[in-house]
């Protein structure tokens, strides 16, 4: 069966609650279920006033609730009215700097909101899926290219807060027999159009793009495995479909593309794409530490799915690039989402 085909059988008609769904990932997760005729319910935040979410308008594609992962009563309260038959965790405190600045509500938000779901899971039946979606910063330092059964203990607070819902999550797996089948999955930066992030490569050079200013690097000579959104979010509704049907498969998996690339590659990329942007000269290690080579080797998950799609890494800058200039002209967001949705799952390409 084709990528598209397996993704509209699996989630047709089937209640879906994505938290975090005002976010970037999220945005785009909720316009290809709704595509696949999934009944799509979120929970998170209030999205921001740039948001995709906004942006898209995909309050009129899903029911929307606003509530914080760290109050217990109210996401109990959302999920037992949802009663989801698939969960896919993405609401978190995601940004690094971030973590630093604010390391207690990181933690808060990244491992007791990760606790909060997982409770409201097990105390209600019904679910046959969870999917907790962490970072490919989950790991200790390491030179070497990070597999699944590598030690957990991330760098940063962000990073360590991914690691914890990592053990909580694993812990709930073997702990509760009967628990729904609930894996992990470990992704490295997404690249796609309606990411409003601070402190990230790819939104840096929309925005100095836009503002005609040159784009800083921080960490020029890191190397990220760096993917297009569509690849790491199919491999999610893959593997939440796959493991809803075949539960011993529930596991911790990476979400990684063949190779890393380097920032300063990534932002030569987008200029081009873009047209003109300037890279200033590249500062270097001015923040707190970032590790310099962080690559996962995602063969775990390809042995799963051989098909997995890798979009190169420069058709995936060239359709973010189209995709803010769209923004940038005032087109109808949402329509153009699904156009490109729809274009990356179209049969030619996935034949
Ligand atoms: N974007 C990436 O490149 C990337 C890379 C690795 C991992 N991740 C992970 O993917 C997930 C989604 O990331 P994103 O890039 O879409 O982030 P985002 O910042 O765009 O969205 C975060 C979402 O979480 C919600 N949220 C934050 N705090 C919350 C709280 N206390 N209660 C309820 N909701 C809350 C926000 O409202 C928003 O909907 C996160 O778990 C993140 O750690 C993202």
């Amino acid at each position: 069966m084709k990528l598209w085909e397996k993704i509209a059988a699996a989630y047709r008609g089937k209640r879906v609650l994505v938290t975090g769904h005002t976010g970037f990932k999220g945005s785009w997760l909720c316009r290809i279920l709704h595509a696949a005729g999934a009944e799509v319910f979120g929970y998170a935040l209030a999205a921001e006033q740039q948001s995709m979410f906004r942006l898209c308008s995909n309050e009129r594609i899903l029911t929307h609730f606003e509530g914080d992962v760290r109050c217990f009563s109210r996401l109990k309260e959302v999920y037992d009215s949802v009663r989801p038959q698939f969960v896919f965790h993405l609401a978190a405190q995601p940004l690094v700097l971030e973590g630093y600045r604010f390391p207690r509500e990181t933690y808060e938000t990244n491992l007791m909101g990760t606790v909060n779901l997982l409770e409201c899971v097990r105390l209600s039946a019904g679910a046959e899926s969870v999917l907790i979606v962490t970072t490919d910063k989950v790991y200790a330092e390491s030179a070497r290219i990070r597999k699944e059964g590598d030690r957990l203990d991330g760098a940063d607070p962000y990073s360590n807060s991914k690691s914890c819902a990592e053990l909580a999550a694993a812990c709930y797996r073997r702990s509760y027999a009967g628990f729904p089948a609930l894996s992990t999955v470990r992704a490295g930066n997404a690249i796609g159009g309606g990411d409003c992030a601070a402190d990230r490569i790819q939104p840096d050079c929309v925005r100095a793009a836009l503002a005609q200013k040159p784009v800083v690097l921080r960490h020029p000579r890191s190397v990220r495995p760096y993917q297009y959104v569509l690849d790491v979010l199919s491999a999610y509704l893959l593997l939440a479909a796959e493991q809803a049907e075949h539960p011993h498969l529930a596991s911790a998996y990476n979400v990684a593309p063949p190779r890393g690339t380097s920032t300063a590659s990534l932002a030569k990329m987008f200029s081009r794409a873009w047209g003109g942007l300037r890279i200033a000269g590249e500062e270097e290690d001015f923040s707190p530490a970032e590790s310099r080579r962080l690559c996962i080797n995602g063969e775990k998950l390809a042995k799963l799915f051989p098909d997995l799609p890798h979009t190169p890494l420069r058709d995936a800058v060239a359709e973010t690039v189209s995709w803010e200039k769209a923004r940038a002209a005032g087109k109808e967001m949402g329509a153009f989402t699904d156009g490109q949705i729809a274009s990356y799952f179209s049969e030619e390409r996935r034949a």
